[in-house]
């Protein structure tokens, strides 16, 4: 029999903590309603203590989930606790997630506590929450560069307290597989009371081998894994879910393990968490890549041919990736339309439904096919970004080899329309100059690429730009048939995004 993993999805907590990975609280929660259904068992929805932003999306998350367990990230001190319970206990399943490090360098220099102490404040902790409620997890930050033996004292410490998860993180992704597998066996066999809680694992990918300790730890005897789809987070990012997951469906008979994911909404939860986010995935990443599935090679083509096992351990259809594209165009109506969406992880209100019909129908007459890339562009223009701050409403550039390139731009600022025009040394630069006039940003433009959407000269382009302003730093996505126009839109997505941070950017210390 399998043993069942408990699948702790912390994509909008640790993967909004990939650099520029804002999310607003709307965007949260389509992601939460795409987590639910792709089944995982814990929803890590924010640390609510971070910011007002942070603990609204929070709580609103909590009210919308149903089937997950909700938790909230804190610190571990009264007044954080407290916040993250005030945002999670709307939820059908709370759960408090409290974090104190553990390893000698952060009790020293980071802390500047005795390890005594450490323990008390853990304990008095969790205590707390358990106050409050009765999932409560304990995370010993920096676990994997701890004492093994102060790691087994603070497990027992808060085991004792009530703490029903205990989480082993590699915050800063220093572990090797055989090491961090030994480690979690000796974590196992020595806490005393280690039959009363779950032992979880939280790996970043510093090294590249997130998901290689994770799996190591869940063969040593972890019952929880803690991931984010494609991997976003902290720096090199985290486990990714994906990975986890599939690794762990294909070789359930040497891992003896199985999850509750319904692998078939893999893909469309990686492409919301790329088009919301507007971090890319690179081609040829694990299971979601766009090369995942690509046989390049004649032999490996040839083999394909003959017996699909002989090169492809995973069907793509096993995450939702399906070869037979579903084509729409200009005659496509209405209802193909949402059911089509629907199956890509999109669940839209009617009303929303009638603006992205709009947009597709514009679309459809300047591109003959739309495909999935397309509605997802669409649907990120015409819903996730409606509440935006500042909107695009109108561009015109003229260029050429003879004249100063120009641009007009129209821009609505919380629904008031202003018109500016800029100049600069291309269409681009004078579209960004009119936006600059408009909006009053001092923002600096760190990186811009554009990228066509799908195959054919009259693919979309989609353009991802990177902006920095007073040490914020964010990404901006935008697509259209006209590259000048997509740019514009990403440079204004940029911007909506940094006005998100100057409102909702962390307020706690450098904690995590
Ligand atoms: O990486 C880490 O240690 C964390 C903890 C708060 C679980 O994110
Ligand atoms: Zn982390």
């Amino acid at each position: 029999m399998s043993e069942r993993i408990i699948i702790f999805d912390t994509t909008l907590r640790d993967g909004e903590q990939s650099p520029g990975a804002s999310m607003n609280t709307p965007e949260k929660l389509r992601m939460a309603t795409q987590l639910e259904k792709l089944g995982v068992d814990v929803i890590e929805a924010g640390f609510p203590a971070a910011s007002v932003g942070d603990f609204e999306a929070v709580k609103a998350i909590a009210k919308k989930v149903k089937k997950a367990e909700v938790a909230g990230l804190c610190r571990a001190s009264e007044s954080d606790i407290q916040k993250a319970w005030d945002a999670v206990k709307h939820a059908e399943k709370p759960r408090i997630h409290t974090f104190i490090a553990t390893s000698d360098i952060h009790m020293k220099y980071k802390l500047n506590m005795e390890s005594d102490a450490v323990v008390k404040q853990a304990v008095e902790a969790v205590k707390f929450a358990k106050s409050l409620t009765e999932s409560v997890e304990f995370s010993a930050e920096d676990g994997s560069r701890s004492d093994k033996d102060f790691l087994c004292e603070i497990f027992e410490a808060v085991i004792d307290a009530g703490a029903t998860t205990v989480n082993l993180p590699d915050t800063v992704g220093y572990a090797v597989p055989e090491e961090f597998s030994e480690l979690v066996s000796y974590v196992m066999k020595n806490t005393k009371n280690m039959d009363k809680a779950i032992l979880s694992v939280h790996c970043h990918n510093d090294l590249g081998l997130a998901t290689a300790n994770t799996l190591a730890a869940i063969k040593a005897g972890a019952k929880q894994a803690e991931v984010t789809i494609n991997g976003i987070g902290e720096r090199a990012g985290n486990t990714s879910l994906e990975e986890i997951v599939m690794a762990l469906k294909t070789r359930e008979s040497y891992m003896n393990c199985k999850t509750g994911i319904e692998s078939t909404h893999i893909y469309a939860a990686s492409k919301m968490v790329s088009t919301i986010t507007g971090i890319m995935v690179q081609p040829n990443k694990a299971i979601v890549g766009a090369n995942a599935f690509a046989h390049e090679s004649g032999i490996h083509q040839d083999g394909m041919l003959k017996n699909p096992m002989t090169y492809e351990i995973m069907q793509p259809e096993t995450i939702g990736l399906h070869s037979t594209k579903l084509v729409l165009g200009k005659h496509s109506g209405k209802h193909a339309l949402y059911s089509h969406l629907q199956t890509m992880g999109f669940d839209l209100s009617e009303d929303e439904l009638k603006v992205v019909f709009k947009k597709f129908k514009d679309l459809a007459d300047k591109k003959k096919t739309i495909v999935d890339e397309d509605l997802e562009a669409l649907v990120a223009d015409g819903i996730l970004r409606s509440s935006d701050i500042f909107q695009l409403e109108y561009l015109h550039g003229s260029s050429g080899t003879t004249v100063l390139p120009t641009a007009t731009v129209k821009l609505s600022i919380n629904g008031r329309s202003h018109r500016a025009a800029g100049e600069g040394n291309g269409p681009i630069d004078a579209a960004f100059d009119a936006i600059k006039i408009i909006s009053g940003t001092n923002a600096e433009l760190l990186r811009f690429t554009v990228a066509a959407l799908t195959d054919g000269t009259d693919s979309q382009g989609e353009v991802t730009v990177r902006l920095r302003e007073d040490g914020l730093v964010a990404l901006g996505r935008g697509s259209d048939p006209d590259i000048i126009t997509a740019s514009a839109k990403a440079y204004v997505n940029g911007l909506n995004r940094l006005e998100y941070l100057k409102t909702n950017s962390v307020t706690t210390e450098d904690v995590i």
